[in-house]
């Protein structure tokens, strides 16, 4: 079997006009616009990348943007000071602070101190527990944008996803931990893998929805596929190719996969464009919840 190719390219492009449109709605309907502030802490070029790419798509869609840029040796307090700032603001119903941030400042006490009802990311410990306890249904609170993204594309690709046997490969706060939630919610049994998990091949070949989440290039090998499965591959690192030339791969090795698989995310092209989308998704939900409305359908 050779896989489809889930299209997160084209899946992210009309979640982000349908965002669009839901912003101007709310604009002539309410008056009010949504607004997304990204705070970036010192001049790590691949974060200097993601902020400006989520600036350009923030305007795109019809929203306000407020960049907030801080030197790499900006202390905790300045940083806290313009979280406080930005919960006050009310033009800015999203923050996002770029991770990862300089090694003085303790990540934690920054997410905490952002308020819950602007925190975009989903990342705060009320956000993540509302995600542990929230019953079924539609989602009334933020949730991290990767995992969001992934569901999205696997709801897309499977329709329900009940019963199947999920394995989430990779235990992040940001993506696996949310992603396994996510996944439970969806009536999957769900695995969560890691370094220190034994038979790592043999645990993913029993899994029907395999998501690879560990930033280790093409750690997941052909054979680890169960014949069948959806394979989402969140991983993205630059590697030297064998002709000399730099290209970006997944945490799958996409070539074996997609001879095993039923469906495959390809790097990039597959989860990557879905985060930014979700972001706007998760500030224009905010926005309305700002003001008493339910979450818009997308
Ligand atoms: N750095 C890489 N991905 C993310 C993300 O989803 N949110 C934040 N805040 N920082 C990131």
């Amino acid at each position: 079997m050779t896989a489809s190719i889930i299209d997160g390219k084209a899946f992210a492009e009309g979640l982000r006009a349908r965002v669009a449109r839901e912003v101007a709605a709310l604009k002539a309907e309410k008056g009010l616009t949504p607004g997304l502030a990204v705070v970036l802490v010192g001049d790590d070029p691949a974060s200097q990348v993601y902020v400006r790419s989520k600036t350009r798509q923030t305007h795109d869609a019809g929203m306000a943007g407020f960049d907030h840029r801080l030197p790499a040796n900006a202390a905790e307090a300045d940083v806290l000071a313009v979280v406080e700032r930005l919960n006050r603001d009310a033009a800015v119903h999203g923050i996002l602070v770029q991770l990862p941030l300089p090694a003085h400042i303790a990540s934690s006490r920054i997410i905490a101190a952002i308020d819950p009802a602007k925190d975009v990311d989903g990342l705060s410990a009320v956000n993540a527990g509302r995600l542990v306890q929230a019953p079924a249904g539609p989602l009334d609170f933020p949730v991290a944008c990767t995992p969001l993204g992934c569901l999205m594309l696997l709801k897309d690709s499977l329709g329900s996803l009940s019963g199947a046997d999920a394995v989430v490969v990779g235990r992040s706060v940001l993506v696996g931990k949310p992603m396994a939630q996510l996944l439970v919610r969806e009536d999957c049994t769900v695995t969560m893998a890691h370094s220190r998990t034994r038979d790592l091949p043999g645990l993913c070949r029993r899994a029907d929805i395999l998501v690879a989440a560990t930033g280790r290039a093409e750690m997941v090998k052909g054979d680890w596929v169960k014949p069948g499965a959806t394979v989402i591959d969140v991983g993205i690192t630059r590697i030297a190719g064998a002709d000399g030339k730099q290209r970006l791969v997944g945490d799958v090795a996409f070539a074996a996969a997609r001879e095993v698989a039923r469906a495959i995310t390809p790097v990039p092209g597959g989860v990557g464009p879905m985060t930014v989308a979700c972001l706007l998704h998760n500030t224009l939900q905010a926005a309305r919840r700002s003001i008493g409305l339910g979450p818009a359908v997308l």
